[in-house]
């Protein structure tokens, strides 16, 4: 007889979402199966070990469900005898509160219209695997290394550098005032420390301009293609988002201007074009300004890699060209390592206590004990030795690269010039579909983008984008080679 109850069957739990928190969900689950009358007092479970392998779920799993379920006294477990519904619920069944049903995968939930609009968000901006070409990996053992490391141990054990109450949505004066030396002295920006407000990156620094500058249905200027990150935070702002196609100069400005001249902003990537990689010339750089000058609209400068410059001069920041229409955004995740999360906005000074508050909604401010070790880190002249140490090392990566795709690079694809950052990008035939070899690609073992998601208004381009920071030469050559089988199977 027990043999035949332990195979029990609970229909209810198969429509469990097992995609996170099974544990919970199903205890949820089988609260509401007694509720219900689905499952009676003193009526045997299956074994925790069969009901896992029918739910396709760990063992250890459901016997903490069940072990929860127990502590509740919802259920009895007898050795000897397995786990029952608890015989004491005979009386409670009937006036205990039915729990709301359990809940659906969520295919089947009616969700929030915010909801079904952030999901597909996550899935774009997950990063890919340390494997070839991922972009945002450094070189490993180089960022974070052991000065970083020591540097790191000392600050974190200063009381000073670790005080236990809030602090300023601004940051740590001593981080500003670095920042403010570093941004001075490397990209002519014109600013003090008290324009400075830290922030834990430059996908924080773009969400804070938008809720700074912008109101919904304003209409802004975004590049195209562009950065997904930043077409995620318009499209999450309700902007009316105008996609300004860039050329060889980068954003088209005088286009800017017929699509919609009265733009409240721009959002740009004037010094490295994401993803193509052309600097903003300096003509399109004066057109910008003068038609934010004279619409008081503002440009929002994404800068997110220019330390990493690998020939001749860079072009100042445009910022440095009018301080009081520019907001720039800089970050350490390219020239350091992106798990710091950590960034600066730097804002026209008004305009600096609107971004300490957009801040404070949304985070309050960066772990101080952090900033405290970027600070000194900074002060104490280890970030600029690791600045020299990483451009002469990504620069030999880069010439390994370069070279060895122009060994096997089949008719059709070439490399966009451009001298900077921590990606080359590849252009496809015109006819070839880059997500599908982004997709086979990372089946064997390459992460690459595909930039045709990228683009907006005009025809798309395909092409893929390869970085090269965190990978050593013989692996970046074994890459290129099997790169190049995949190419020459869709060509
Ligand atoms: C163009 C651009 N902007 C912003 C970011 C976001 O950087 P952070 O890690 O500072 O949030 C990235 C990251 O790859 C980027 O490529």
């Amino acid at each position: 007889m027990s043999k035949r109850r332990a195979t029990i069957e609970i229909p209810s739990l198969h429509g469990i979402d097992r995609s996170a928190h099974v544990g919970r969900r199903l205890a949820q689950a089988l609260r509401h199966a007694i509720a219900c009358g689905e499952l009676r007092p003193g009526e045997r479970l299956p074994s925790t070990r069969s009901l896992a392998a029918s739910l396709k779920i760990a063992r250890g799993t459901v016997v903490e469900a069940f072990d929860q379920l127990t502590a509740e006294g919802y259920l009895e477990a007898r050795v000897g005898a397995g786990t029952r519904v608890a015989a004491a619920l005979t009386d409670m069944a009937s006036v205990l509160p039915p729990p709301p049903p359990a809940p659906a995968s969520a295919e089947a939930m009616e969700l929030p219209a915010p909801a079904a609009r952030l999901m597909p968000i996550a899935r774009a901006l997950t990063p890919h695997p340390p494997v070839p070409f991922a972009i945002a990996v450094p070189a490993s053992g180089i960022a974070p290394d052991d000065n970083w490391r020591r540097v790191g141990n000392r600050m974190r054990a200063s009381r000073r550098a670790a005080p236990a109450g809030y602090h300023d949505p601004m940051g740590v004066l001593e981080l500003r005032i670095a920042i403010a030396d570093h941004v001075r002295r490397a990209r002519a920006v014109h600013c003090e420390p008290e324009q400075v407000i830290v922030t834990s990156g430059t996908q924080q620094g773009l969400y804070m301009a938008g809720r700074v500058l912008l109101s919904r249905d304003d209409p802004v200027w975004s590049e195209d293609p562009a950065y997904p990150g930043l077409t995620a935070v318009l499209d999450d702002l309700g902007v009316r988002t105008h996609r300004i196609p860039v050329d060889a100069q980068g954003i088209n400005v005088e286009r800017g201007l017929e699509l919609c001249p009265e733009a409240r902003a721009a959002f740009v990537t004037p010094s490295h074009q994401y993803p193509v990689g052309m600097p903003l010339s300096m003509a399109r750089r004066n057109a910008l300004i003068a038609w934010a000058e004279q619409n008081r609209a503002w440009i929002v400068e994404d800068d997110y890699d220019s330390e990493l410059r690998y020939a001749g001069h860079p072009f100042p920041s445009m910022q440095g060209l009018r301080p009081s229409r520019v907001i720039y955004l800089g970050t350490f995740s390219k020239v350091l390592f992106p798990s710091l999360r950590l960034g600066y906005v730097i804002a026209p000074a008004p305009l600096a206590e609107a971004f300490a508050g957009a801040r404070a909604i949304l985070d309050r401010h960066s772990p101080i004990s952090e900033q405290h070790v970027l600070a000194a880190y900074i002060r104490e002249g280890y970030f600029e030795a690791h600045i020299r140490r990483i451009r002469g090392l990504y620069a030999e990566r880069r010439a390994v690269l370069l070279a060895a795709l122009e060994r096997v690079l089949p008719e059709g694809c070439h490399v966009q010039p451009s001298d900077q950052g921590m990606h080359i990008l590849l252009w496809l035939p015109k006819e070839a579909d880059d997500v599908r070899l982004a997709g086979r690609a990372l089946s064997a073992g390459l992460a690459v983008r595909a930039i045709s998601p990228m683009y907006g208004a005009q025809p798309a381009r395909p092409g893929l984008m390869l970085g090269f920071g965190g990978f050593p030469q013989e692996q970046l050559q074994a890459a290129v080679a099997e790169l190049a089988k995949l190419l020459h199977r869709s060509s």
